[in-house]
């Protein structure tokens, strides 16, 4: 049999899709360039952290061994948002999704200094996740911070924002439970606005066709750092799971 170590390693390694195939990704599998010290991350804090997806949904009292309000980040890059968020939040549980393996090396190092306790790691699709793992009526809140906007016309399928994940999304959430996306891609922003203002059980906090205003808890990462020094403007959605 194996290790718990090596199964976690190996389905690091290959992002499956079991049950729940989507034919088209939203993301390209990349390796880039991996650190040791993010290579240890991955085989010695994955034990602590990681989760290794079963056949059954999330059951989150166990998995943090407590009841507390859940967050998910989707597509977390190299978790500083959610290591920031999960660290002036330690009555919330943070569970953070993330295909790219430096990344999670780099969250997980995160997490090892800073002791963080209430943050669980999944690398694996988010998709697939959502459809398969995480029960209805049982987030309070999904981030999904500057999602890849696949600007070119013809990559629009590659978008994770699609109805019906956003749909899936909505029905993870508990009733007043809040999907939070932001953007610095007018169009995507703009498509992830028409997206989710027509999801059942989706009510736009800000007011119809709206923006809301930066909020103070979103993290400013080197990412939007970097858009800002390009003169890029940021768009928040904040939309509230209705009954
Ligand atoms: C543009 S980066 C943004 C990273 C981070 N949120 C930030 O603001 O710095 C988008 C991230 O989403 C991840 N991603 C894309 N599609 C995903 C999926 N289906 N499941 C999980 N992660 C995904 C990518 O690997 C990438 O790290």
């Amino acid at each position: 049999m194996r290790s718990r170590t090596t199964a976690a390693l190996s389905s690091l390694e290959m992002v499956k899709v079991e049950k729940h195939v989507r034919t088209v990704r939203s993301y390209v599998r990349r390796e880039g360039r991996i650190t040791d010290a993010q290579r240890r991350a991955l085989r010695e804090l994955w034990p602590q952290y990681g989760v290794d997806l079963a056949d059954e949904p999330f059951d989150f009292a166990a998995l943090f061994g407590r009841r507390a309000p859940v967050m998910f980040e989707i597509g977390f890059g190299n978790g500083e948002a959610l290591c920031e968020l999960a660290r002036t939040h330690p009555q919330n549980d943070y569970v953070g999704i993330e295909v790219y393996r430096p990344g999670i090396g780099s969250l997980l190092l995160k997490l090892e200094t800073l002791m963080l306790r209430n943050v669980r790691v999944v690398g694996d699709d988010a998709e697939h996740v959502f459809v398969e793992h995480v029960p209805a009526d049982s987030l309070d809140a999904v981030y999904l911070f500057f999602p890849d906007p696949w600007p070119k016309k013809r990559h629009h399928k590659r978008r994770l924002i699609q109805p019906d994940f956003v749909a899936r999304v909505a029905r993870s959430l508990r009733a007043g439970g809040c999907l939070h996306i932001a953007t610095d891609w007018q169009d995507y922003a703009e498509y992830a606005l028409a997206v989710a203002s027509q999801t059942p059980k989706l009510e736009n906090t800000a007011g119809q066709h709206a923006y809301v205003p930066r909020p103070d808890e979103r993290l400013l990462t080197r990412f939007e750092r970097r858009g800002q020094a390009l003169g890029h403007q940021v768009w928040d959605l904040v939309f509230r799971r209705v009954v």
